[in-house]
């Protein structure tokens, strides 16, 4: 599964990406709006950072102002994926901008429909909110597996991106499901390599080393 981080953030983002493991980035109005900085030039250095796809997403919500924003933010940089709302004029933006070549990702998906209609109109990555289904005590992940077998039946070519996880769990099932992709916050994807076991671990190995030296020169000064 391919691991997104879900942030507008470049000092997470600088961080993660050091560990070699990010394959990409999601931003939405939200995240953007939490930092200080010109958004479009956040985004810029964003795909400077991360050489993969950087969602960023359009504001308008007729199809026409959609496509403009679009065009615009897909020629802001190469790495720029088209972030929209799956709506009736999102779909109808979609169609588009996918025909001309640009990679869309359709958002805010809630239901296995959206996530077919976003596949038929062209859309590269449809993104489910896992947990804000579960906010309303629906099964998020359930529409991450009803998509994936619908997907599983025929040849779209748009990916599955797990979005709003957040806690490592939801990534576990998300990719035991085979989801594409996993979106998530930066304290969600640092708590993935935690253990305390292996912290544990490595400490009584270091320890145990440290006596065996300290054996080793003992015996060497008799
Ligand atoms: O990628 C979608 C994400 O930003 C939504 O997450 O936690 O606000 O539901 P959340």
């Amino acid at each position: 599964m391919k691991i997104f981080l879900d942030t507008a953030n470049l000092k997470e983002i600088k961080e993660a990406a050091t560990l070699g493991v990010i394959d990409g980035i999601t931003t939405n109005p939200s995240l953007l709006a939490r930092e200080s900085g010109d958004p479009e030039e956040i985004l810029v250095e964003i795909c400077r950072t991360v050489d993969g796809p950087i969602s960023g997403e359009v504001v308008a919500t007729e199809a026409e102002g959609m496509i403009a924003e679009g065009r615009h933010l897909a020629s802001l940089h190469e790495n720029i994926v088209v972030k929209i709302p799956c709506i009736t004029e999102g779909l109808k933006a979609t169609k588009v901008l996918a025909g001309e070549g640009k990679r869309v990702n359709m958002t805010l998906v809630f239901s296995p429909t959206q996530a077919l209609l976003a596949a038929k109109a062209g859309a590269r990555y449809c993104s489910p909110f896992v947990g804000r289904l579960d906010d309303i005590a629906t099964p998020g992940m359930e529409l991450i597996a009803d998509i994936i077998q619908i997907f599983d039946h025929y040849d779209y070519d748009c990916e599955v991106l797990a979005a709003s996880l957040r806690h490592p769990l939801h990534v576990v099932e998300a990719a035991k499901m085979g989801a594409d992709i996993g979106t998530m916050p930066a304290s969600v994807f640092n708590a993935l390599m935690k253990h305390p076991l292996t912290d544990i671990g490595l400490k009584r190995f270091l320890e145990d080393w440290e006596k065996a030296k300290a054996e080793l020169a003992a015996k060497a000064t008799r």
